[in-house]
């Protein structure tokens, strides 16, 4: 039986469960009167009559909330779920998946270093680093992180390693283990966006990771109705991120925070629909007309890293380009374009110009992401409706 441990339990489960039965109940404890659904809290602050509470309260000693940018209910039954799931001490829940990332590259590396980077990376996150981050002294390296050498060459020295559990586009699994492994022996931290695999499928705080981000727009909402991120770490980790995502004024709203941990609470069934659909899509487009590679983590046998499934996310490359990307685009009935992934809906986007458009097209090719190549986030519909929507489109 796979349980779910926490390194220090900030909500302590009443017995040991399996992953599908805390992702029901993360973040919450419920006592008699509780709603049985949480309430939404839009407060933007309390009121004390107390100043030696209130002061409690704003220093983190009593349990409490004093303004909506510091704490909020909503958030914190997020951020506590998504840190219990990924075995980690804390979280905290920001207004995207970007805001997360640049909250947990600034707790990790708050003075100009030098990050490792995976070069198959989100181009917004590769974006950040450039034009954000470099501008300010930091060193960008991007580097091919399934090459455990070059990892071991470039990683002494550095102020932060940057990884993807699955790489977006292309969808390849890199060995967290390992590099975690090579960069703590030189003190190096680890962050990893694990967006696309989920705490259901890959926890890399397991696997030796310093630190995880999720866009929570993605599976943890998993219904295409909001805009979150969530950095989770070790407690002193998160009070630096969380202090400064207060400073810098980008927490997630109540109302966001009430819909995804809603979202959260069928992660299960909706990871393992998502799972046997892609490989039952990556399987089927294989012999579809025009189809010259696909890509998915599983497609090629087991990965020991993502035991349980690799969720919805593929790609493929598709003779014609552009112009034949168009035309698929326009004869699907049930799936549709769109620029994100991790909803219920089976969508495909096009990285040229929608994730990845931040790089020159030189910089995609070297990434082995050309004009054919359209990325599926694959739904939970049933898996024969989506074949064949896809098999009438190229048809
Ligand atoms: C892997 C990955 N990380 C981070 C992000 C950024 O998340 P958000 O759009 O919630 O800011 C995205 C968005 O597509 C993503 O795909």
């Amino acid at each position: 039986m796979r349980t779910f441990g926490v390194k220090r339990a900030i909500h302590a489960p009443r017995c040991e469960v399996k992953p599908s039965s805390r992702t029901v109940h993360a973040g919450r404890e419920l006592g008699a009167r509780s709603p049985l659904a949480p309430d939404v809290s839009p407060a933007s602050v309390h009121v004390f009559t107390d100043l030696d509470d209130y002061d409690a309260v704003a220093r983190g000693e009593k349990p409490g909330y004093y303004y909506g940018r510091n704490s909020n209910a909503n958030r914190e039954m997020l951020e506590r779920a998504v840190a219990e799931l990924e075995g980690a001490e804390a979280g905290v829940a920001t207004a995207s998946g970007m805001a997360a990332l640049y909250a947990a590259i600034l707790a990790l590396a708050p003075r100009p270093a030098t990050i490792l980077a995976t070069r198959e990376l989100y181009g917004g996150t590769a974006a950040l680093l450039r034009q954000d981050l470099e501008p300010n002294g930091y060193e960008i390296h991007f580097l091919d992180l399934t090459d455990l050498d070059a990892v071991r060459r470039s990683v002494q020295g550095a102020g932060l390693v940057i990884a993807e559990t699955i790489t977006n586009p292309l969808c390849r699994v890199p060995d967290l283990e390992a590099i975690a492994s090579m960069a703590r022996e030189r003190g190096v931290p680890f962050l990893v966006d694990n967006t696309f695999a989920t705490p259901l499928l890959c926890r890399p705080l397991d696997l030796g990771a310093t630190a995880v981000m999720h866009s929570a727009t993605k599976y943890l909402g998993g219904h295409s109705d909001l805009v979150a991120g969530v950095v989770v770490g070790d407690a002193g980790l998160i009070a630096a991120a969380r202090a400064r995502v207060a400073r810098t004024g980008t927490p997630l709203g109540p109302f966001d925070a009430w819909l995804a941990l809603r979202g959260l609470r069928t992660l299960d069934v909706r990871m393992r629909r998502h799972s046997e659909n892609s490989l039952a899509l990556a399987r089927a487009l294989h012999g579809m007309r025009g189809v010259v590679r696909v890509y998915h983590p599983l497609l090629e046998g087991g990965n020991r890293l993502l035991a349980h499934g690799s969720g919805g996310m593929m790609a493929f490359d598709l003779d014609g380009g552009r112009e034949a990307v168009q035309q698929m685009i326009k004869r699907f009935q049930l799936v549709t374009f769109a620029a994100s992934l991790g909803g219920v809906e089976t969508t495909v986007s096009y990285p040229e110009i929608t994730s990845h458009r931040s790089m020159s097209a030189e910089e995609r090719a070297e990434l082995g992401v050309g004009p054919g190549t359209v990325r599926v986030s694959v739904g939970i519909e049933d898996p024969d409706d989506i074949v064949a929507d896809f098999a009438q489109a190229l048809s």
